[in-house]
């Protein structure tokens, strides 16, 4: 029996530089701002019925922080940017909290350079979503909820 999605909350974190969207590099990650991600988010969580907590950081401890005080919300989107490839410490601060990952990126960052092709996020994470752009965050978003919806 599926359990009620209704209840399900999910924090949406998105690391550095990801504040720039829109203006930032925009033949690698698009015009859509982070703003606009984050309605298209908002959007899609209304349609599965969901609650979402989006918060933007440049800095890995407040990154860190709201892992560590997710404790009411059932699961995690992540898009890290460049912490994907550098922190150890949002790898474990996912693997103490144990709870369901989703990591996310607009860019597919295996056709990058080679330094973008380890994430440490991604042996925590359920699953990975990678090179579709804004469309990776709403695709995120379902496989997070089907998989409280069925786990
Ligand atoms: C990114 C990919 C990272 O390598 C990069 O540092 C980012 C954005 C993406 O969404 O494609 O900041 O996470």
């Amino acid at each position: 029996m599926p359990k009620p999605l209704e209840l399900f909350s999910i924090l949406v974190l998105h690391g550095p530089n990801l504040n720039l969207l829109g203006k930032r590099e925009p033949g690698i990650y698009g015009v859509v701002t982070l703003d606009e991600i984050n309605c298209l988010l908002m959007s899609e969580a209304s349609k599965l019925q969901v609650q979402i907590l989006p918060l933007q950081s440049n800095h890995e401890g407040v990154l860190i922080d709201a892992i560590h005080n997710a404790t009411e919300h059932h699961g995690i989107l992540i898009n890290a940017g460049a912490y994907t490839h550098t922190s150890v410490a949002i790898r474990d601060a996912i693997s103490a909290m144990k709870k369901p990952t989703v990591e996310v990126h607009l860019s597919n960052i295996y056709q990058r350079e080679a330094f973008r092709h380890h994430s440490y996020i991604a042996s925590v994470a359920i699953g990975q979503i990678s090179g579709f752009g804004a469309e990776s965050y709403r695709l995120g978003l379902q496989a997070l909820v089907h998989h409280l919806a069925t786990n």
